[in-house]
């Protein structure tokens, strides 16, 4: 038995609809693209929604769009992969990492309010593992300072704050459609907004930063990248879009199940992130992480991640300290910065969890998880 980490559940209907396409003649941004970014703006309460080849992608022109630059700083919530902090230095801006909070590995306000200048004009939170950042306390303190907030939703596709969707309200969310994410559309992602103006723009970045004259020719008002998505993604991406909600309550019965299994082994702290009060039902379980009590191991993670393998149970770490990367040491980030984020990402271990496991899966996940850590106690 092999365990994937992770993994995308495709089709019929999706090898179908990319079939068609295919055969269609229009296989690059057409009439797909059209229909899923109006079926994702329904989904996501009838804001505008246009789609990018990645969230990356989408993270740069939103940046763009706010038109971020050189002398402005981005708090960036640092339980987060790459993406943000990059994106940040390549529009020129500065990446401030704020700490996150230890149990819900969500960005921590109160750093975010040491951290936030005259020079800060974004936040960036991610919504960790699928569960929704405290949404009040965000927007209050993006308010209180005058800032845009983009939010990361790379992990929250389906999920949900106080029963409204993530996506159906507030400012910039950005999608991933990355095989790993709750839907897929091969690789691509999704920006969503309030203007139908700041819509068109992204149109706009997204293409080379051409726009159409009225004589039919062509002009470029900003170097633009290259980062519309195709419509053999789009047509997997509506497919995929309709089982969506699907999806996400298959991973939460997973999550369920590994709760119950995990309580009898580990210790507390160990447990996956959990929310703030109000918003546990709409977590959307795109990963299950825990944190392994090293002081009590005599093995290393990457010992036990290899344990694991030679199990047939692949796992992962989500994330790395992103302000730890070479990038930004040599900005002068430094180990002790930021201590919760630091603790989780030298310790924790994403477990196997998509939509095409199984109970039985997770049971299999469960037992090779207490040999293995029985194997390594001290
Ligand atoms: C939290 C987070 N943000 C952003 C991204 C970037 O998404 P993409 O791969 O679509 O560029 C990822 C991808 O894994 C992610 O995990």
């Amino acid at each position: 038995m092999t365990i994937a980490f992770a993994a995308p559940l495709l089709g019929e209907e999706e090898f179908a609809a990319s079939d068609a396409v295919l055969r269609s003649g229009w296989i690059a941004s057409g009439p797909n693209v059209l229909a899923l970014e109006n079926e994702l703006s329904a989904y996501f309460a009838g804001r505008p929604t246009r789609v990018l080849t990645s969230e990356t992608a989408a993270l740069e022109v939103a940046l763009q769009m706010l038109g971020i630059g050189a002398g402005d700083e981005v708090l960036i919530g640092a339980q987060t992969f790459f993406s943000s902090g990059n994106m940040v230095e390549k529009v020129g801006a500065r990446a401030v990492f704020v700490d996150v909070d230890l149990k819900s590995r969500n960005i921590d306000m109160l750093d975010a309010a040491r951290r936030v200048t005259a020079k800060t004009k974004v936040i960036i939170p991610t919504h960790y593992a699928g569960l929704a950042c405290d949404m009040d306390a965000l927007y209050a303190f993006a308010a209180e300072h005058k800032l845009r907030v983009i939010e990361d939703a790379a992990l929250a596709v389906g999920s949900s704050w106080q029963g409204r969707s993530i996506g159906s309200f507030g400012d910039i969310a950005l999608f991933s459609f990355h095989p790993n994410k709750n839907m897929t559309t091969i690789e691509g992602g999704a920006l969503v907004c309030n203007e139908v103006l700041d819509a068109k723009r992204v149109e706009v970045l997204r293409f080379h930063g051409i726009s159409r004259l009225p004589d039919q020719t062509r002009d470029v008002d900003f170097p633009g990248g290259k980062f519309n998505m195709t419509d053999v993604s789009a047509a997997i991406g509506r497919a995929q879009l309709k089982k969506l909600d699907g999806f996400c309550a298959h991973r939460r019965s997973l999550a369920m199940h590994y709760l119950q299994r995990l309580p009898a082994f580990l210790a507390d702290q160990l447990l996956p992130p959990a929310g703030h009060a109000g918003d546990e039902a709409g977590h959307s379980w795109n990963m299950f992480a825990i944190r392994l009590p090293l002081d009590q191991l005599s093995q290393s993670r990457a010992e036990i991640m290899d344990a694991m393998k030679a199990r047939g149970v692949a796992t992962s770490v989500s994330y790395e300290a992103p302000h730890l990367t070479s990038v930004f040491r040599k900005q002068g980030w430094n180990v002790g910065d930021l201590p919760n984020t630091e603790l989780i990402a030298n310790s924790t271990l994403t477990l196997p969890l998509h939509a095409g496991l199984q109970l039985e899966d997770i049971d299999f996940v469960c037992d090779s998880l207490q040999l293995v850590l029985n194997n390594a106690k001290r």
